[in-house]
């Protein structure tokens, strides 16, 4: 037996003919107000590299934090998502319209530098 990716994809539709893979189907997130795109199951962290977002906020001595250990454990990556500060990009899902901050000095305050 062959293995076939697309298979064993369940979330592959068909859209009018044509079938689009969970890879082709992607949405938008509003990330300090500009629409970048994401796909299903990918991460804000992972959406925000992808758009080229390297720092995600400022410590209060104003040294940038992004990704670090990329798995929910060292809190480097905190945006605020929906209006709800100290999300971690890194863990938390992007989902369709959701809106991101990326927080400016000192609004961030985790007690690691
Ligand atoms: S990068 Fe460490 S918690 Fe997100």
């Amino acid at each position: 037996m062959l293995y076939s990716p697309e298979a064993n994809d369940r979330t592959t539709s068909r859209n009018g003919g044509r079938t689009l893979s969970r890879q082709d189907q992607t949405f938008t997130i509003q990330v300090d107000g500009q629409p970048i795109p994401a796909r299903p199951g990918q991460t804000i962290a992972a959406a925000l590299i992808a758009s080229g977002r390297r720092v995600f906020r400022h410590t209060p001595n104003h040294a940038p934090r992004g990704i670090f250990c990329g798995m929910g454990v060292c809190f480097d990556c905190l945006v605020t998502v929906d209006g709800v500060a100290g999300q971690r990009a890194c863990v938390t899902l992007a989902r369709p319209g959701m809106r991101v901050q990326l927080l400016a000095d000192a609004e961030a305050d985790d007690g690691q530098d």
